[in-house]
């Protein structure tokens, strides 16, 4: 039996979108997901350079379409990244993670001048929060990690079955209360034995495409 995403039209519509922000000659910064995937698939419209991958998922799809993959060390800051979010409020703070490729993802955005999120409308909210905050950690911590995030109010449940591309796991920190994205992302960041974490303030949207059944809605931060 194929079960249909009830939501692929929306991120179709979005990523064709995005792909007004893609020029010829670029080497891309590309995101992870169902909704990069779509516009993985419209990639070939574009004569890109390259890209640089947010995960091997990502690098195995740009490969398979001939797109020339770059390390990210050797070509400097790029021009633009293109990624979904799981969560997204109205200062383009974002929960993303929840493919768990987080952190390489951070790294792309952080080393781009542009970050053009696509989204549908059911994933915009007024506070971050009710998605779980992916946060990375060394196996070796995993134990102590979930200890602190108790003491921070959080529910951390162990990603089972699941090792990041760098070989860390996740906890997935539900019932957190995140007041102001960018000191929780730092608090959160500041215990012993986290790599990173889902909560991009650090590294919010500069564009918000967002999805609808009326159509894409475009929203600059
Ligand atoms: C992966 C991510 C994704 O961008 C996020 O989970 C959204 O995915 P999708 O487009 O499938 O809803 O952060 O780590």
């Amino acid at each position: 039996m194929t079960h249909t995403d009830p939501k692929l039209a929306q991120k179709r519509a979005v990523a064709k979108s995005a792909l007004d922000y893609v020029e010829d000659g670029m080497i891309l910064g590309v995101g992870t997901g169902s909704t990069v995937n779509c516009l993985i698939e419209l990639l070939p419209q574009v004569r890109l350079k390259g890209a640089v991958a947010s995960s091997k998922v990502t690098e195995d799809k740009l490969r398979a379409l001939g797109i020339e993959i770059f390390d990210l060390n050797a070509v400097g800051e790029l021009d633009l990244y293109i990624d979904g979010a799981d969560e997204i409020d109205a200062q383009g703070n974002m929960i993303k993670g929840g493919g768990g490729a987080l952190t390489r993802e951070k790294i792309v955005a952080a080393a781009s001048k542009q970050f053009v999120c696509m989204v549908d409308d059911s994933k915009v909210v007024d506070k971050l929060g009710r998605f779980p905050v992916a946060v990375e950690v060394l196996p070796q911590a995993r134990s102590y990690v979930a200890r602190e995030l108790v003491k921070l109010g959080g529910d951390p449940v162990y990603r089972e079955n699941f090792v990041t591309d760098y070989g860390h796991v996740i906890l997935d920190t539900y019932e957190l209360d995140i007041k102001n994205p960018s000191d929780f992302e730092q608090v959160l960041n500041n215990i012993v034995g986290v790599v990173c974490n889902g909560i991009f303030a650090s590294q919010s949207a500069h564009i918000m495409l967002k999805a609808s059944d009326g159509g894409v809605e475009v929203v600059k931060f």
